[in-house]
């Protein structure tokens, strides 16, 4: 087994809070084991342009707590491309690096496997608030865009509670709908629309808030996992249908930002730290995920096989504790 000496880390795809905290723990890991860390700048389009800078310890003081990445991030489609993904292999050896931590989320691991395959031993940490890699329990960055979201549409409540309204909020998770489902409960919506289970019939949602408004209430909050429809045409229509005032907000990007909360702070230290562990210890091609209580990692093949779903409990209970809930229920109301 060749003896690592370097390393280098960048942050891919969408940002999400706790980069900068598993960053930190990179670096400050590898350097205790004596090894030299680089930072790569914007993502695979930085490691293609060579944006590679030596950092130390002191380069990740006091960023634990801060939400974006110190590292910058890109999409950078030309990395699909099989000599871009040589010509980065080269780059690396160029430099030195023995060992790749790549954060982010299922497609920048998707070039971490790339890079793998072209002989660069690779550890694929996930970063991405949408909670939607296979092989974890939990993704970096969900924790804190689901408690920004909660706290956005606690505070819709009180303004759609005051004119009688309507909400409906546009939450992100791409073609995942965790975070609709986690909001949803949390803020206890009354109807959570997510890919998976909404099937575009708006006369049961339609319905549920008239026999909502029967009995006397008087704010209805909707969430709308992003890709589902399109937030302000739906709220056009139930105005429309039901005589009520109805606005859409759509939380985007706000959504990705902001101080990680102590979860991700911990999570991200945890899991930056093991993937210098798993490079130091010889590994390679590896994700580091969190399953059943343990920090663990599994083959990046073996982890693009695995399939996971939103939890049946939490849709379950989503139907049983908000007032008229998740879309299934509608149809048996
Ligand atoms: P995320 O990592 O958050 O899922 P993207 O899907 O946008 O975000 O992927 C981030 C980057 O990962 C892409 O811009 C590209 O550089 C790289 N990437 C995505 N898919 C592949 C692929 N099939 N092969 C190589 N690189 C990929
Ligand atoms: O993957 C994170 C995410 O925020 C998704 O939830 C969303 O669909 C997408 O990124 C938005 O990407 P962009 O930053 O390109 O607008």
């Amino acid at each position: 087994m060749k003896k690592i000496r370097n390393i280098g880390v960048l942050t891919s795809g969408g940002d999400a809070p706790g980069m900068n905290a598993t960053i930190r723990a990179v670096v400050r890991t590898a350097i205790s084991y004596g090894l030299r860390v680089y930072g790569i700048q914007r993502g695979y389009a930085g490691l293609l342009n060579e944006e590679i800078e030596e950092m130390k310890s002191i380069s990740v003081s006091d960023i634990i707590q801060l939400g974006g990445t110190i590292l910058y991030t890109a999409r950078c489609p030309e990395f699909k491309e099989k000599e871009n993904q040589i010509k980065a292999a080269e780059i690396c050896r160029k430099h030195d690096i023995d060992g790749l931590v790549v954060i982010g989320g299922d497609g920048s691991f998707q070039g971490g496997s790339r890079l793998s395959e072209n002989g660069i031993n690779t550890i694929c940490v996930p970063g991405t608030i949408d909670l939607d890699i296979a092989c974890t329990e939990y993704t970096i960055g969900f924790d804190t865009a689901v408690n920004t979201a909660m706290e956005a549409i606690d505070k819709l409540r009180d303004t759609s509670e005051s004119h009688e309204r309507c909400s409906i909020v546009e939450v992100m998770g791409r073609t995942a709908g965790y975070i609709a489902l986690w909001t949803g409960i949390a803020s206890g919506a009354e109807c959570i629309l997510t890919a998976e289970e909404y099937d575009g019939d708006m006369d049961r949602i339609v319905k549920r808030i008239l026999r909502r408004r029967a009995i006397g209430k008087k704010n209805h909050i909707i969430v709308n996992a992003e890709g589902v429809g399109k937030s302000n045409e739906m709220a056009e229509e139930i105005e429309k249908r039901t005589g009520i005032e109805t606005r859409a907000t759509i939380l985007g990007h706000i959504q990705r930002g902001g101080n990680p909360t102590c979860r991700d702070r911990v999570f991200a230290s945890a899991m930056g730290a093991k993937a210098v562990e798993l490079l130091y210890n010889g590994k390679s091609n590896r994700v580091v995920a969190y399953k059943d209580g343990d920090f663990v990692d599994y083959d990046i093949q073996e982890a693009f096989a695995m399939e996971k779903g939103l939890d049946p409990y939490l849709f379950h209970i989503s139907h049983r504790l908000t007032s008229s809930t998740s879309y299934k229920e509608l149809s048996q109301s």
